[in-house]
């Protein structure tokens, strides 16, 4: 496996797998690598001869700086669980390599960043999308996979892609989640054992959601049956919980009477200073 440190070695070995003929399918993240993302390497191999996984705890898209520091960063941990998972190279770059001194083009994503995650976070998907343009034109890769977890930051890759004309195939990939059901992530190895084990109110609030979209209730009905499930448990802080369009990102309420999907459920969960997202598909009747 190669361990790439800079753009241009990047590139470089790109190129020559380019030039064997050879495909690249590609996951970016940010470390702190668990199950979730070593299921989007193998969804990688399945599509590509080979397969690069970056590895960058990225600034430019956190709203704190507390945030950003505590991030976890097992950089020795996350390069041996890539070897194991067949990964040919990771690229794990410096924070000078990817914004020198001079550093100032951002991407500035549409409309679907302005609602959820965009509303909550100023400027986190303008950080995200700038990055993963950034790390595209390192990797040069065929085809990206993203988790659906961060179901708008795929809807707004996908977008970004299309628009620029990138032509590299956006994949999301389905939700990868622990026994219990709370969505895998990075974030979960900052939860103490207390708030690890509460988190379940999640994922149960999105089946209670599920449950009563099931029943015919209207879009209101929905968010209150999810939000009473966080709001019954001491530890948690509910942030949001929304009802969308797939396509549009736009929220759906009891107004919208012909809205007709596919439809998801997101919300956003507070443990201490942990935040939580969550999202799943609505098969709505009623809504
Ligand atoms: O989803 C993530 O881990 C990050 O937002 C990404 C796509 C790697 C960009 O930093």
């Amino acid at each position: 496996m190669h361990t790439l440190t800079t753009p241009d070695e990047m590139r470089a070995w790109s190129g020559r797998q380019r030039d064997a003929g050879l495909t690249i399918g590609f996951v970016p993240t940010m470390g702190a690598l668990h199950t979730g993302h070593l299921a989007l390497a193998a969804d990688a191999a399945r599509r590509s001869d080979r397969v690069v996984v970056s590895i960058f705890v990225n600034p430019l898209q956190f709203n704190e700086s507390a945030d950003f520091d505590s991030y976890p960063r097992p950089i020795d941990a996350d390069v041996e669980s890539c070897r194991q998972a067949g990964v040919a190279a990771v690229y794990a770059p410096t924070a000078a390599a990817m914004y020198p001194p001079g550093f100032q083009t951002r991407v500035v994503p549409g409309l679907l960043a302005d609602v959820m995650e965009g509303a909550m976070r100023p400027g986190h998907f303008e950080g995200v999308v700038t990055v993963v343009a950034k790390l595209f034109g390192a990797v040069r890769p065929d085809v990206a996979i993203f988790g659906q977890k961060d179901f708008q930051q795929l809807a707004i890759i996908r977008q970004m892609a299309a628009d620029l004309d990138l032509g590299i195939d956006i994949v999301g990939h389905p939700i990868v989640r622990d026994a219990d059901g709370l969505a895998q992530s990075s974030r979960n190895l900052r939860l103490n054992e207390t708030q690890r084990a509460r988190a379940i109110v999640v994922p149960h609030s999105l089946d209670a959601a599920t449950t009563a979209a099931n029943r015919g209730a209207a879009p209101s009905e929905i968010v209150a049956a999810a939000r009473s499930v966080v709001e019954a448990e001491p530890l948690a802080r509910h942030e949001y919980t929304t009802i969308f369009d797939a396509q549009t990102l736009q929220e759906i309420t009891d107004d919208d009477e012909h809205a007709v999907g596919p439809l998801r459920i997101a919300t956003a969960v507070w443990f201490g200073d942990v935040r939580l997202i969550d999202n799943c598909e609505l098969r709505t009747h009623g809504v």
